[in-house]
C-alpha cells in the first residue's frame, strides 16, 4: 500500500513531462498511451545520450587554419646538407698510408669471409655477407673518429655562404661559413652539416664543393668496393629542411641537389598547434623543450623521430650488445659494444647481431614507444617546400672580386675595431694596421682594375663546370600559416547537447535529482512518524498526503 502510494505521489508531483498523466489521465487507454509515450521517450533519450557520449570519448578534432601576418614568432628551418660522395683527398691519403681501412681492403675482407662460407657449402651465408659490401656497412667498420676524418670538413665543403635580410646581403667565403654549422655523422653520407641561421633572415644561399668530379670513377685503387651501392651512388647532395636543431633524416625526408645547378627551395612556414587528448596524446611545449636527444656526443632538440631512434638504439644496445647504425648512438661505439655490422670482429658475431635484431621486432617496439615515451610535440613547425632549378650563370671573375670585396671590408671593420680597443698591445696594433693596409691594397686593386676579367691567383670555382652545388633556401612570405587543432565536441558542448535532448524528450532537468532526494527524505520522515505513534499514524499520514498534493499541483 505504502510503496504504491509513494510511487503515485511521486508520479503526480514530478517535473518530468507526461509522467503525471500516466497516473492521472481519466481513462485507462489514455493512461496507456501516456505510459507508452514516457517509455519511448526514455528509451530514445538513453540511446541518443549513448551516441553523443561515444562521440565525445573519441575526441574528434577539427583543424582551424589562420594566417598570422608578419609573424613575430617567425622560424627559420635548419638546412642539412649531406654529400652523396663522402670522401675527400685528405681521406684518400689516410687510406694510402694504411692508417684507416680502405674500401678496397674492406671489400677484400668481406669477400675472404664469403669465400670461406662458399667453400664450406653455405651459399646463403656467402650471399648475406656479400650484401654487406656497401658504404653504410663500411662506415660501421671504422672507428667513429676515423669516419669523420675521411669525410669533408666545413672548410672543404662550403665555398660561399650568403644570408639576406630584405635586400641586404652578407657573404662569407673561404673560411667555411661564418654561420653556425653542426656536424652530424651518418652511415649513408659520413659527414653532414646542419646550417643553423638566425630566424630573422629571408634567404640563405650556400655554394658547396662537390668532391667526386676530380677523379675518374673506379680509377682510385683504394675504392674498389661498394658493389651493392650501384643503384644508390650519386653525385651532388641531399638536402633537408627541418625545424631548428632537430636530428636530420636526409634519406627519408631530403631531396636531391644535382651538381652544376642552381637550386632554389622556397618554403612556406606552417605552425601546428595540437590538443592532447587521451586517444591522441602529445607532449606539451614546456616538456618538449626540456628534453634533448644525443648522438655521438652531440645533442639535438626533442623531436619524435629523434626520441624514437634514441630509445630503440638503447633497446638494441641492451639486447644485442651492439649499435644499430640507423638509430642514434647515445654512447659512441667501442671495442666491447661495436656497430652491429662490424666485420672486423669476424662473421659469427655479425650474423648473431643480425639474428638478434630480427628477433626484436623493432616496428612494434617503435609503435609502442610512439604512444608512450616518445610522444609527438603539441607544438611544431613544418616547412612546405617547392624546389626548382636552373643553370647558374656567374663568371669566375665576378666571384673572385666579390669574395675579395667581402673579405677586405670585413677585415677593415675587424681591424678598426681592434685599433679602437685601448687595451690592445702594441704588437696587436701593428698587426691590425698591417691588415688594414693589405685590405686597402686589395680594394685599390679592384677599384683601379682596367680589365676585370684578368684575375690573378687561384680560381674560386668554375661555374660552367660541375664541381659545385648551389642551394638557395628562401622564405616565400613573412606570414605563417597556423593550424590550430580544437576538439570538435568539447565538454560544455556535450552538456548542452545532452540537456537539449533531455528537455526535448522528457523535460528531464537537474531538478529531477532533487525530486528523487525528496522522495527518499519523505520516506524516512514517514517511517519515523509511524514508529513514534503507531495507532494514529495512518490517520496522520493520510491527512498529510492530500495537503501536500494540493500544494504541489498548485505549483505546477
Ligand atoms: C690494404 O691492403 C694492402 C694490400 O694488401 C696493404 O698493403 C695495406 O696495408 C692494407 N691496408 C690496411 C689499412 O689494412
Ligand atoms: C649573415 O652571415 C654573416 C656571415 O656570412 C654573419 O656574420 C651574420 O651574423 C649573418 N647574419 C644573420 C642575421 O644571421
Ligand atoms: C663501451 O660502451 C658501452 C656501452 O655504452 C659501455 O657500457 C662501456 O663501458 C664502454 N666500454 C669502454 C671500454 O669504454
Ligand atoms: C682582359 O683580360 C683577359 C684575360 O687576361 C683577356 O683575354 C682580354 O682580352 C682582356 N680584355 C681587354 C679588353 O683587355
Amino acid at each position: 500500500m505504502g510503496l504504491r502510494q509513494d510511487f503515485e505521489l511521486f508520479c503526480t508531483a514530478t517535473s518530468l513531462r507526461g509522467v503525471a498523466k500516466t497516473v492521472k489521465a481519466p481513462t485507462r487507454s489514455l493512461r496507456c498511451i501516456w505510459t507508452a509515450y514516457v517509455a519511448a521517450m526514455a528509451a530514445f533519450l538513453v540511446t541518443c545520450v549513448c551516441f553523443i557520449v561515444t562521440d565525445y570519448l573519441s575526441y574528434k578534432t577539427v583543424i582551424q587554419t589562420t594566417v598570422v601576418l608578419n609573424d613575430p614568432g617567425l622560424s627559420w628551418p635548419a638546412v642539412t646538407v649531406c654529400g652523396h660522395y663522402p670522401f675527400t683527398e685528405s681521406g684518400r691519403q689516410l687510406w694510402q698510408s694504411g692508417q684507416i681501412l680502405s674500401p678496397t681492403n674492406f671489400s677484400r675482407m668481406l669477400r675472404a669471409h664469403a669465400l670461406k662460407m662458399f667453400d664450406a657449402g653455405n651459399h646463403i651465408g656467402a650471399e648475406e655477407i656479400l650484401a654487406s659490401d656497401s658504404k653504410r656497412i663500411y662506415y660501421q667498420n671504422l672507428e667513429p673518429d676515423d669516419a669523420e676524418k675521411l669525410s669533408h670538413t666545413a672548410q672543404q665543403l662550403f665555398i660561399f655562404c650568403i644570408n639576406a635580410t630584405g635586400s641586404f646581403m652578407e657573404m662569407s667565403s673561404g673560411d667555411g661559413c661564418a654561420l653556425q654549422l653542426k656536424l652530424i655523422s651518418l652511415p649513408d653520407y659520413f659527414n653532414c652539416f646542419q646550417v643553423q641561421a638566425t630566424p630573422t633572415i629571408d634567404s640563405l644561399t650556400v655554394v658547396l664543393r662537390v668532391t667526386d668530379s676530380h677523379h675518374q670513377h673506379g680509377a682510385d685503387p683504394h675504392e674498389q668496393a661498394f658493389v651493392q651501392d650501384a643503384f644508390q651512388q650519386a653525385s651532388g647532395f641531399r638536402v633537408q629542411l627541418q625545424e631548428h636543431d632537430r636530428f636530420p633524416e636526409p634519406t627519408d625526408r631530403g631531396i636531391h641537389v644535382a651538381p652544376g645547378k642552381m637550386v632554389e627551395m622556397a618554403y612556406q612556414p606552417v605552425r601546428l598547434i595540437e590538443v592532447g587528448s587521451p586517444t591522441d596524446a602529445c607532449l606539451p611545449e614546456t616538456m618538449a623543450s626540456s628534453r634533448r636527444v644525443l648522438d655521438l656526443g652531440r645533442d639535438f632538440a626533442y623531436s619524435q623521430e629523434g626520441c624514437l631512434r634514441q630509445e630503440l638504439g638503447r633497446i638494441v644496445l641492451k639486447a644485442c650488445g651492439c649499435h644499430f647504425a640507423d638509430l642514434l648512438r647515445e654512447t659512441p661505439p667501442n671495442a666491447t659494444h661495436p656497430y652491429c655490422g662490424d666485420y672486423r670482429r669476424g662473421v659469427e658475431p655479425v650474423l648473431r647481431s643480425r639474428a638478434c635484431l630480427q628477433s626484436l621486432n623493432l616496428p612494434s617496439l617503435r609503435a609502442n614507444l610512439g604512444d608512450t615515451h616518445c610522444l609527438k610535440p603539441c607544438h611544431y613547425h613544418d616547412f612546405e617546400m617547392v624546389s626548382s632549378k636552373t643553370i647558374w650563370r656567374a663568371a669566375d671573375w665576378q666571384l673572385h672580386w666579390l669574395a675579395l670585396q667581402a673579405k677586405s671590408f670585413r677585415d677593415l671593420a675587424e681591424a678598426s675595431e681592434r685599433l679602437a680597443d685601448l687595451t690592445a698591445s702594441s704588437e696587436q696594433r701593428r698587426q691590425a694596421e698591417a691588415s688594414i693596409q693589405s685590405a686597402k691594397n686589395s680594394l685599390r686593386d679592384f677599384l683601379t682594375a682596367k680589365n676585370l676579367t684578368a684575375i690573378s691567383g687561384p680560381q674560386v670555382l668554375e661555374p660552367s663546370g660541375r664541381d659545385f652545388a648551389y642551394i638557395t633556401v628562401r622564405r616565400q612570405t613573412r606570414n605563417t600559416i597556423q593550424k590550430t587543432e580544437t576538439l570538435s565536441l568539447s565538454f560544455s558542448a556535450l552538456m548542452s547537447q545532452v540537456g537539449g535532448l533531455s528537455s526535448l524528450t522528457l523535460g528531464l532537468t537537474c531538478a529531477f535529482a532533487v525530486e528523487l532526494l525528496e522522495l527518499c527524505l519523505l520516506k524516512r520522515h514517514r517511517k519515523k512518524v509511524s514508529k513514534a505513534s503507531e495507532g494514529c499514524a495512518e490517520v496522520a499520514d493520510n491527512s498529510l498526503v492530500p495537503q501536500q498534493l494540493q500544494q504541489q499541483r498548485g505549483m505546477i
